[in-house]
This record gives C-alpha cells, structure tokens and sequence, in this order.
C-alpha cells in the first residue's frame, strides 16, 4: 500500500489564492492599532447577521463563551436545570455547569445523531428553565419541532450552532428562530478563525416557568 495519508487538519488550506488579500488586511489593521471591537469587528457582526436572517450578532471571544453569556443573560443558575444531549463538545455541559446549574441530557436519535425530540417532553421538570439544541456535524436538528415542545413547557430555546453555521431546519438558518443561537470560529470550524472566536444572537428576553397555581 502506498503512503496515502488524510492530515487530520489543514488549516491554511482554506485561504488558497486569497493569501495576499488576508495578509494585507491584517497588516493594515496591526499598524493601525485598532485590535479591540474596530470596526473589522463591527462590520463582521453586521455581514454575519444579514447571512443568517438575524436582527443582530454580537462577536465574543469563543463558542464556550457565547454559550455562557446567553445562559447568563437569561437568568440560568444554581438550582435551575438544562436540557442538552451527550453528543456534544464538552463546552456544551461545561457552559451549563459553569452557571452553576444542572446538565439534563436527552438521548440521541440513532440515525442522526441528534436529540431525539421525542424524549424530549419527559425530561421536563419544575427546575426546567432552558433547552440547548445542538446542531451537530452540520446537521440541523428539528428548530420549530423544539421550539414549540420548548414553548409549551414554558421554557427557553437556545441552539448551540457551533458546528453549524449556515445549515438550515425547515428553511431558516439555525440558530435564528430561538431566543439565542451561539456560534463558534474555533480553528477546526465550519467557518474557522486564526485562533478562537464565537459569536452570539442575544436572547430576546428570559423565559420562566410559569408560576404554579395558587391553592384555592
Ligand atoms: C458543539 C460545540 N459547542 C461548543 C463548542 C465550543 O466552541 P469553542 O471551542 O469556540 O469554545 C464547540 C467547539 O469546540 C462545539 O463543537
């Protein structure tokens, strides 16, 4: 047999022919300085929005982080759980533990790989306050089909996109038609970054359990 080997990662792969283009780019902005939230920035979260049909993105510094801040933005903490699946980078579960609150995994289906929505509604508890869908080697999980079993247990959707970008459920982009979509730009992504970066579609607003009924 001959020496025919796949390297595992090519990165430098993805920038043939547009070599000087990038480095031109990056010079001028290192000579100019501007390495914080510049208008490169400013201008990725715009073009990145009108890609995925979303009101606004907002750039951050790695997947992980994009999922942690949107559980903090929504309020999630200790004593409160969320729905996610094994079948995820760590970053997934980590995020969740990492606000202090408890990962409730959902199996997956054996054909995607995806969680299996039909089991779902049983993982539903009183301490519930959100569900991660993740979308898993570019493939998109059900978004309405979660979104309304979300809904109708009165708790929060969010969609880790980090393996992701651009794929599609029933139409729309993931990550756009829940309360909060989190991408990452880790080097070995979909749509990679020299280095760690992520993104963000800021949740519209906190989903609670609604309250119990009162005893009459
Ligand atoms: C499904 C999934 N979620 C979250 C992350 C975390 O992204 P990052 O490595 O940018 O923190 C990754 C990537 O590593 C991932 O594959």
């Amino acid at each position: 047999m001959g020496g025919f080997t796949v390297p595992k990662y090519r990165y430098p792969a993805q920038f043939a022919g547009g070599e000087r283009e990038l480095l031109d780019r990056i010079g001028e902005v290192l000579l100019r300085g501007g390495y914080v939230l510049g208008e490169e920035v400013a201008e990725f979260e715009r073009r990145l929005a009108g890609y995925l049909g979303a009101a606004h993105t907002v750039g951050v510094n790695s997947g992980t982080d994009a999922l942690i801040l949107t559980l903090d933005a929504l309020g999630i903490g200790p004593g409160d759980e969320v729905i996610t699946v094994a079948n995820s980078f760590h970053a997934t579960a980590q995020a969740i533990a990492r606000r202090g609150a408890t990962p409730v995994y959902v199996d997956c289906r054996d054909d995607d790989f995806l969680m299996d929505l039909d089991l779902l509604p049983a993982a539903f508890t009183e301490r519930t306050r959100a569900v991660i869908l993740v979308h898993m080697f570019g493939k998109a999980a059900d978004v309405p089909r979660a979104a309304r079993l979300a809904r109708d247990a009165g708790v929060t959707l969010v969609e880790d996109c980090a393996q992701a970008i651009g794929a599609r459920s029933h139409g729309v982009r993931v990550g756009t038609a829940s309360a909060a979509g989190c991408w990452s730009f880790a080097p070995s992504k979909n749509l990679a970054a020299a280095g760690d970066a992520g993104a963000g579609q800021r949740p519209r607003r906190p989903a609670r359990r609604p309250a119990p009924a009162s005893p009459a």
